[in-house]
């Protein structure tokens, strides 16, 4: 039974969902250090929400623990590049909290626009200013809207079409006549956008990139009484230039929903500002939102979990239950070319090119090579290498792993052909698919044969002389050493020769020493595949 810790508090709904999939739950919200990493260790799946910061240091040794799932849309309180290294998907629930958050950001707007919190304060101590609060009305206005993802499209059609405001807009993912057909002007950068805005809203994540995206430099570029909101994450916008804006009057006012620092210090300085209205992290603080979150968590899990069905992962491509048994041959197949490829390859592999050809190459092969890498690097390293983290942890080895497609069928319906290069040199290792099944292993070097890729394989080269095979099979008889299968390849009659024998156990070294004292036999070496069928772990 999979066991899920839940360290944010997650709604009963949620909660519900996993114990009707048989789910163990560890419901304890507020761990902190060695605690919450001892309860990681333990469960194969974690919920956060923006309380719990998932650290390097927190899955060092991850234990069982396989995914992470994010309650929201933000996943910088998770070290997404530390849980790809130990193979664990790190999830989130995108759409949840879209409409909350784009709410929140349109309800900040008016505030600011309207000086509504200082008002309502202002009459709780008993005053009548109605002559202090003079707004600024937004019909005709300019808003720029910087991150037109989600949650910036719902505040732009919010603004455009409900509140009457011109919205412009700056997004480097989004081409302008995708933005023109949502009614939005878009720009090739901030700064050029900048001066045309009475208001900017920003809804982009917090990467390196966005930190401190709006700062001094572009704040002075905004009109004269311009304002600014931030409801995406602290840090976009540049507080402390927030302030001096603030305060030289250039910045007629700002919004934040979200800080650096959360929960704020007690001597902030937007507290002082009598211009700035401030929620603490507020977006997606609807009962709805958080119902939606509870929910999304709790099914991505118990997909993930319950059926090895990945959505909405950040650290990997989705996987729906169709396709991964659509890939399940080739997934099997890649991953063991990637073991014979660091059996067989001349020296520690350099680079890897994997040709696609054929019917598999219609298909989405990310998958696929992913499982070479893991097969290429599994036996080598001592942590676990699965398909999140193989094709990361390759390059951080320096191995260069490319792909390249060609739908043309060749002699096989699908063929995928593996070149290694090393410092020592270059092989060639070629799989395909018989039936829906069976695989084969169809070239090696320069020979082509058609050889089982499951068991131990003891493969030689020599030249093509009666009685040699009959030789190795007396060898091996005597030994107790069992071949399974047989096959030969040779390029000539009497030419250079290849035999693959699968073999039910790895001989003894003096069985390999024997057959290669042969004097026709210029080459031996043994690999090992699991057994016919045995699928890697990490795919369920
Ligand atoms: P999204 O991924 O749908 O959209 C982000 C957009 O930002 C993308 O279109 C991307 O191309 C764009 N972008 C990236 N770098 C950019 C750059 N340098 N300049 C301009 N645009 C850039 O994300 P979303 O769901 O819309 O969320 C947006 C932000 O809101 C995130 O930071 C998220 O964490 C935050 N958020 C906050 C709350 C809250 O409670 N306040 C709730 C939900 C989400
Ligand atoms: C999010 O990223 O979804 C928001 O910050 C909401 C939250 O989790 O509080």
């Amino acid at each position: 039974m999979p066991r899920v810790l839940i360290s944010d508090k997650m709604e009963e709904p949620g909660l519900e969902i996993l114990r009707q999939a048989g789910v163990e739950i560890d419901e304890r919200p507020g761990l902190k250090g060695e605690e919450l990493k001892a309860a990681l260790r333990l469960a194969d799946g974690v919920v956060v929400r923006s309380g719990t910061r998932i650290t390097a240091d927190l899955i060092e040794n991850p234990g069982k623990l396989k995914a992470v799932v994010r309650g929201g849309v933000g996943v910088d309180n998770i070290d997404v590049a530390a849980a790809t290294r130990q193979g664990i998907v790190v999830m989130n629930t995108p759409d949840a909290n879209t409409f909350s958050t784009a709410e929140h950001t349109i309800s900040l707007l008016m505030s600011l626009a309207r000086h509504i919190p200082a008002a309502d304060a202002s009459m709780r101590q008993g005053k009548w200013e109605k002559g202090k609060f003079l707004g600024c009305q937004l019909t005709g206005k300019t808003l720029g809207v910087i991150g037109l993802g989600r949650i910036g499209r719902e505040v732009a059609r919010r603004a455009g079409q409900g509140l009457d405001m011109k919205v412009i807009g700056y997004d480097p993912a989004l081409a302008a006549s995708a933005a023109a057909q949502l009614g939005i002007e878009t720009f090739s950068s901030v700064d050029e956008m900048l001066p045309r805005c009475d208001f900017i809203t920003v809804h982009t994540p917090l990467v390196e990139q966005t930190k401190n995206l709006i700062g001094a430099k572009q704040l002075a570029l905004m009109p004269k009484g311009g304002r600014v909101i931030n409801c995406a994450r602290g840090g976009i916008i540049n507080e402390q230039a927030v302030v001096e804006a603030l305060k030289s009057g250039h910045l007629a006012g700002a919004a934040f929903d979200v800080f650096v620092e959360e929960p704020i210090a007690k001597d902030h300085p937007f507290l002082a500002l009598p211009n700035v209205v401030i929620t603490p992290h507020l977006g997606a603080a609807t009962a709805e939102a958080q119902l939606l979150v509870a929910r999304e968590s709790a099914q991505l899990l118990v997909d993930f979990l319950c059926k090895g069905v990945v959505r909405f992962a950040v650290n990997m491509g989705a996987l729906d239950r169709a396709e991964m048994e659509e890939m399940r041959p080739f997934v099997d197949m890649a991953h063991r070319l990637g073991l014979l490829s660091a059996q067989l390859g001349k020296g520690p592999v350099q680079t890897a090119e994997i040709h696609y050809r054929g019917e598999i190459a219609k298909r989405s092969t990310r998958l696929v090579t992913s499982a070479f890498a893991a097969g290429l690097l599994e036996r080598g390293l001592e942590q676990n290498v699965n398909i999140v983290n193989a094709r990361m942890l390759a390059e951080e080895r320096g191995i260069e792993i490319t792909e390249q497609a060609s739908m043309e069928k060749g002699d096989f319906s699908s063929l995928i052909r593996i070149t290694l290069q090393s410092h020592l040199g270059g092989t060639v290792l070629a799989g395909t698919l018989f039936g829906n099944q069976y695989l084969r292993l169809v070239t090696f070097g320069s020979h082509r044969l058609d050889a089982h890729m499951d068991g131990v394989l003891l493969l030689f080269t020599h030249r093509d002389v009666p009685g040699l095979i009959g030789h190795i099979g007396t060898i091996c008889g005597k030994n107790g050493v069992n071949i399974a299968q047989m096959n030969v390849g040779r390029q000539t009659a009497g030419g250079e020769a290849i035999a693959v024998l699968n073999l039910d156990a790895r001989p003894p070294e003096a069985v390999i020493r024997e057959v290669a004292s042969h004097p026709q036999i210029s080459s031996v070496q043994v690999a090992e595949l699991p057994p016919a069928g045995q699928m890697p772990p990490w795919f369920a």
